[in-house]
């Protein structure tokens, strides 16, 4: 084992989903492969040679003052070819959207040379704005969904990508989906054996993704193959859906089978520890148990619920359920590609739906009590709980995980935080960071070890 980097820095890491552990000039002793070998404090004995060592081999950087260093945010999930609508057309239900929209907009990436243009540029905004490692869905395209591996790959995220499958002609528009069944469960086949070759190239890890993008748009003969494609690849491929999404989508289960999409995803062999489920709004007492025992993993992304769902998750339930939970932007339902954007808008969402806002009910008549997120919980959910869930040691700046991380300065002219006091408590930075910092406070972002952004 061999430091070759040495990071002496201020800054925040999850300890738990309520505890935030401020570090004080701690040193990071950073190996070859991009993983932290020690965490050493000033009053450690071997604090001053580590660092004097460092600085003599070249190795050694240390964090300005008024900079704090965060681990890399986890978005667990992004439909990247919308980045090219992004902020845009959210007048229309979930149902109207996708044909009105984003079935149009992503059957432009049949086109690689846009693929690349499109899935290049999203991929450098968020490793700019702290996005380390990311879940993303392409569109049906193979071809084009590879390109986004390349571009995460080459670019240095960590990404877990897939290629998109809805088969089902009636639907789906003829201009856009899979030709059938089988070709989607082949050209499925296909995308995991490619992404998997070129992981084994890569330093951070690029992971296949199986994607139906969800029960409406899939018959029962893709989804069944692609259960059994989890099955065949379920040491490394990951499973991506939509679940329990908007009223709408959440009664078409209900609709086509009699039970939930949660209960027909286990069915089908498509909800597993590697299952990344979005949304997950609307789970019943009995869907909060299997999530729970498969270790299946709810992905919040309260933004777009605020369009889609019209609705609130109640994430302190799924976690009293003992559920995994991580946090996602998605692109472009949730219009924000940076996951300050989404910790700020899980907290907001949660608050209302505590207090309630119709002002026509009585006090305590209102709201959904014990519902409110603290900014350290959704901090926990955009970090350690995305790692966790995922199984990557991945999401905290402690010995044995990655070092995936970001420096966020909040003294930078054009982007200056409040902070007028030189001793002002840990904890008022810690929030000052999260609810106020904007891409221009991101300046330094590692990705492995490896410095993928450097402003
Ligand atoms: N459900 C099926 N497809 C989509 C999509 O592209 N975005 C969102 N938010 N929900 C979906
Ligand atoms: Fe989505």
């Amino acid at each position: 084992m061999t430091i070759t980097l040495a990071i002496e820095g201020s800054g925040f890491t999850s300890r738990t989903h309520d505890e935030v552990h401020y570090f004080d000039h701690s040193l990071f002793l950073i190996d070859e492969h991009g993983v932290i070998q020690s965490v050493l404090e000033p009053d450690d004995e071997r604090y001053d040679t580590e660092k004097t060592q460092a600085r003599e081999s070249g190795n050694y950087r240390a964090i300005a003052e008024g900079s704090y260093l965060l681990p890399g945010f986890i978005d667990l999930h992004v439909h990247a070819p919308q980045w090219a609508q992004d902020g845009t057309g959210l007048d229309e239900p979930l149902e109207v959207w996708l044909g009105k929209y984003t079935f149009p907009t992503e059957s432009k990436f049949a086109d690689e040379t846009f693929a690349h243009k499109v899935y290049g540029d999203l991929v450098g905004r968020m490793l700019s704005t702290g996005t380390t490692t990311a879940a993303y869905y392409a569109t049906v395209h193979r071809k084009g969904s590879f390109v986004l591996a390349q571009e995460a790959n080459r670019l240095g995220q960590r990404a877990l990508v897939g290629k998109v499958v809805m088969d089902d002609p009636a639907a789906n528009p003829d201009y856009y989906r899979d030709a059938s069944a089988q070709s989607a469960i082949e050209e499925t086949e296909r995308f995991i054996n490619d992404v998997a070759e070129l992981n084994r190239h890569s330093v951070q890890g690029v992971y296949p993704v199986i994607t139906p993008r969800f029960i409406p748009s899939c018959t029962d003969e893709a989804l069944r193959g692609l259960g059994e494609l989890a099955e065949k690849y379920k040491t490394y491929a990951y499973i991506q859906t939509h679940c329990s999404e908007s009223d709408w989508e959440h009664g078409y289960a209900y609709e086509r089978y009699g039970h939930s999409d949660t209960h027909m995803l286990c069915e089908f062999g498509l909800f597993t520890s590697r299952s990344i489920l979005a949304h997950s709004v609307y789970p019943s007492e009995e869907d909060m148990r299997v999530f729970a025992q498969t270790g299946a993993i709810a992905v919040h992304c309260p933004l777009s619920n605020a369009f889609f769902a019209g609705a609130v998750a109640p994430i302190r339930r799924y976690l009293a359920a003992g559920m995994h939970v991580a946090m996602g932007s998605d692109i472009s339902g949730g219009y924000n590609p940076d996951l300050y954007g989404a910790i700020r808008q899980a907290v907001t969402s949660s608050r209302m739906l505590e207090t309630g806002v119709n002002r026509d009910m009585a006090a305590g008549e209102r709201g959904v009590m014990d519902s409110a997120l603290t900014l350290n919980n959704a901090f926990y959910l955009a970090t350690a709980g995305g790692g966790e869930s995922l199984g990557l040691p991945i999401g905290r700046l402690e010995a044995g995980y990655a070092w995936d991380a970001q420096v966020v300065d909040t003294t930078f002219p054009s982007a200056r935080l409040p902070i007028f006091e030189s001793n002002e408590p840990a904890s008022d930075i810690f929030q000052k960071i999260l609810n106020l910092a904007v891409p221009e406070n991101i300046r330094t972002v590692w990705v492995q070890g490896r410095e993928v952004v450097s402003k």
